[in-house]
């Protein structure tokens, strides 16, 4: 098989001016993702806001803050694992992504994934879940539980922003991202005996 020689960074320069959809004419910044480019565990939310859209970084804004407060408990820091979106450009008003837009945006989510080669993803809410796994998954159904793609590991748990609306979801996010915490440990561990 050829060696993949484009890295995220040569991406991240292929997509920065995109205009496959129309928030690339509203958008101020494009908000690739950050994180680490060999990292274990990526998260993938939904589409960025206006803080994000602001500064181009990813999960900078209220939803962040929540992120931020999980990532600490569960012991993960955001420069060890890779956070991106679903959809990479702000939709006005912070409106849900249309089916078009993430039709357009998938195929970057897809090329992240094939260069940074996670063992596990999570997915942060419906949008997230029903991109990457299943297009009938209900995220209330599936959250908590691991499902296997393409040999990649997926848990499904709720997006940080559901916290807003449901103070209980916090717990449930903490207890996912615990998991996920613990099955990263278990692959490191295993892949050191070899
Ligand atoms: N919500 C998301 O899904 N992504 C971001 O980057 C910010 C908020």
């Amino acid at each position: 098989m050829a060696q993949e020689s484009l890295t995220i960074e040569d991406l991240f320069c292929q997509v920065g001016g995109c205009r496959r959809c129309s928030l690339g004419e509203t958008r101020r910044c494009l908000v690739f993702g950050k994180g680490s480019p060999g990292a274990g565990v990526m998260l993938v939310g939904e589409a960025p806001g206006e803080k994000e859209d602001e500064t181009g970084e990813p999960f900078i804004g209220r939803a962040g803050k929540v992120l931020d407060s999980v990532l600490a408990e569960a012991g993960f820091q955001r420069q060890d694992i890779f956070i991106t979106s679903v959809v990479k450009c702000r939709p006005p008003k912070n409106r849900f992504p249309k089916k078009e837009e993430v039709a357009a945006c998938l195929p970057i989510l897809q090329r992240q994934i094939e260069l940074i080669k996670p063992r596990i993803i999570v997915c942060l809410g419906n949008l997230a879940t029903r991109s990457l796994f299943d297009e009938q998954a209900k995220i209330t159904e599936v959250r908590g539980k691991w499902f296997n793609k393409g040999g990649i590991k997926i848990m499904p748990t709720f997006h940080p922003a559901a916290v807003f609306h449901d103070r209980n979801k916090l717990e449930a996010i903490n207890e996912d991202f615990h998991q996920v915490k613990e099955v990263l440990g278990n692959i490191k561990n295993e892949s050191y005996q070899f």
